[in-house]
């Protein structure tokens, strides 16, 4: 029977959040409904990630947890960065799934699903020509802040990493699709858009490039916030730093990952920038937008990192100031060049060090918030808190505050930052700003 409900689980970045939105509104558009919260549903997409250790494990294990008490079972999609990397593979692991669907083959589910309700078990890992973008209905929905990819793939090869392998090599989006996507977003009650891509600053469409876009996209009435995730340091054009300084509606936020504050480490991570440049473009950064609030990512424990290696790395944590920072133990990723390199770290090591690094970048965020405390400034509304009457939103550098307010989700509120936390502010209404 053709399914009537689905549910779409996303997991791993918000690139995946963006796809399961799109793959939803495409079964949507079939005239398929999400099943109600609680009940079971006709077809279950796990939409999975891939970057660090036991991914793949833990989505056969998701898989076959969907199994009924009855013994019965809903269609199954395995998709995602988990679905590309295991292919036909995970139909001879899991009996359960029944369709699996690469990030870039979205556009074929609904024929997927027809096929499945056949009997057939369909697998799609292709990286085709026609993008699924191009597949995907009209937006008619959308978060006050909603995400929008405008790049995707990645050709750096950062020698731990999957993304290369599992989301194909780099592709821009062209120019006029990604307007047109914006002004739907906007027109669907989008307040902020995020540009998503996994190097979403090498998004071109030459002669064009990101600052560009941004500039445009800052155009359109009604959108209020724009934001850009994730960057890669190489890629920093002076540009598009100097739009932070230039474009109101960019927001003062940058997430920069820089890995490691080891030049031996980057090198053989192949990551293309030294501490040196790096710190070079923050420094440019910092004068373009004085009040930017940084944000990046670590590996801690990759292959021949020493003490000393380590050591730099909590240096450059306090060198930047880093406003937040994810940070995480090194993960050998099957077929990734880093996972055959000798001197792989003991894990108690990389547990040790995870526990200092964050202690310090715990330490960093604290002081940026309250570096904030007696600031007047505007946050946008996205979700209610936990207490009654407790809202919370982002503040223009993406802390969460939260507020005793009866503004609603979308709104734009001024607010007094009083209080600091090290992951989140305490804002006290100040007056409602033009809605
Ligand atoms: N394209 C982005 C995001 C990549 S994945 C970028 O280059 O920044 C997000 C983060 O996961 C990376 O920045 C890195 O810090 C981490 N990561 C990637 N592969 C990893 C691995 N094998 N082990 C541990 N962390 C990893
Ligand atoms: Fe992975 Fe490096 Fe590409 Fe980021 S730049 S997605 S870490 S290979
Ligand atoms: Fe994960 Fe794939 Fe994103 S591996 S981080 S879901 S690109």
């Amino acid at each position: 029977m053709t399914p009537k409900t689905f549910k779409i689980k996303s997991f791993g970045c918000q690139m995946n959040v963006y796809d399961g939105e799109r793959m939803g509104e495409l079964l949507g558009a079939k005239g398929m409904t999400v099943a109600a919260e609680g009940e079971d549903a006709d077809l279950v997409i796990l939409n999975t990630c891939h970057i660090r250790e036991k991914a793949a494990e833990k989505a056969y294990s998701d898989v076959g947890r969907l199994k009924r008490e009855d013994g019965s079972k809903p269609l199954i999609a395995l998709a995602g960065c988990v679905a590309q990397a295991e292919g036909a593979e995970a139909k001879r692991r899991s009996p359960l799934i029944d369709i699996v669907v690469g990030p870039q083959a979205y556009h074929r589910l609904p024929e997927m699903v027809e096929a499945a309700v056949l009997g057939g078990r369909p697998v799609d890992t292709d990286m085709p020509a026609i993008s699924k973008f191009e597949a995907f209905p009209p937006r008619r929905r959308a978060n006050p802040s909603a995400f929008l990819t405008v790049q995707e793939g990645c050709d750096k090869f950062c020698t731990y990493c999957v993304v290369p392998y599992t989301r194909g090599a780099e592709i821009s989006r062209p120019w006029g699709d990604i307007v047109v996507e914006a002004q739907a977003l906007v027109g669907a009650g989008a307040r902020e858009i995020v540009l998503l891509g996994q190097n979403v600053n090498a998004w071109r469409d030459d002669p064009r490039g990101l600052a560009d876009l941004i500039r445009t996209l800052a155009m359109i009435d009604g959108l209020e916030r724009i934001r850009y995730t994730t960057s890669h340091p190489a890629d920093m054009s002076d540009a598009l730093i100097a739009a932070h300084g230039e474009i109101d509606k960019l927001m003062p936020y940058l997430h920069l990952p820089v890995q490691s504050g080891s030049d031996r480490i980057l090198k053989a991570m192949n990551r293309s920038h030294s501490t040196a440049t790096y710190l070079a473009t923050i420094a440019k950064m910092r004068a373009a937008r004085t009040d930017i609030a940084l944000s990046g990512d670590f590996i801690v424990g990759f292959p021949g990192e020493t003490e000393a290696d380590f050591q730099a790395t909590l240096q450059i944590v306090d060198e930047v100031r880093y406003a937040s920072a994810y940070s995480f133990k090194y993960s050998a990723r099957p077929g990734t060049p880093a996972a055959l390199m000798e001197d792989q770290i003991p894990r108690d090591v990389m547990e040790d060090r995870l526990r200092r690094l964050q202690e310090r970048i715990t330490a960093n965020s604290t002081a940026f918030n309250q570096s904030k405390v007696g600031s007047d400034t505007q946050i946008l509304i996205e979700r209610t808190g936990r207490r009654h009457g407790q809202m919370i939103g982002k503040s223009p550098w993406l802390q969460s505050v939260h507020v005793e307010t009866a503004a609603a989700i979308g709104d734009l509120l001024d607010v007094t930052l009083v209080a600091a936390l090290p992951n989140s502010m305490t804002g006290a209404i100040r007056a409602k700003a033009a809605a």
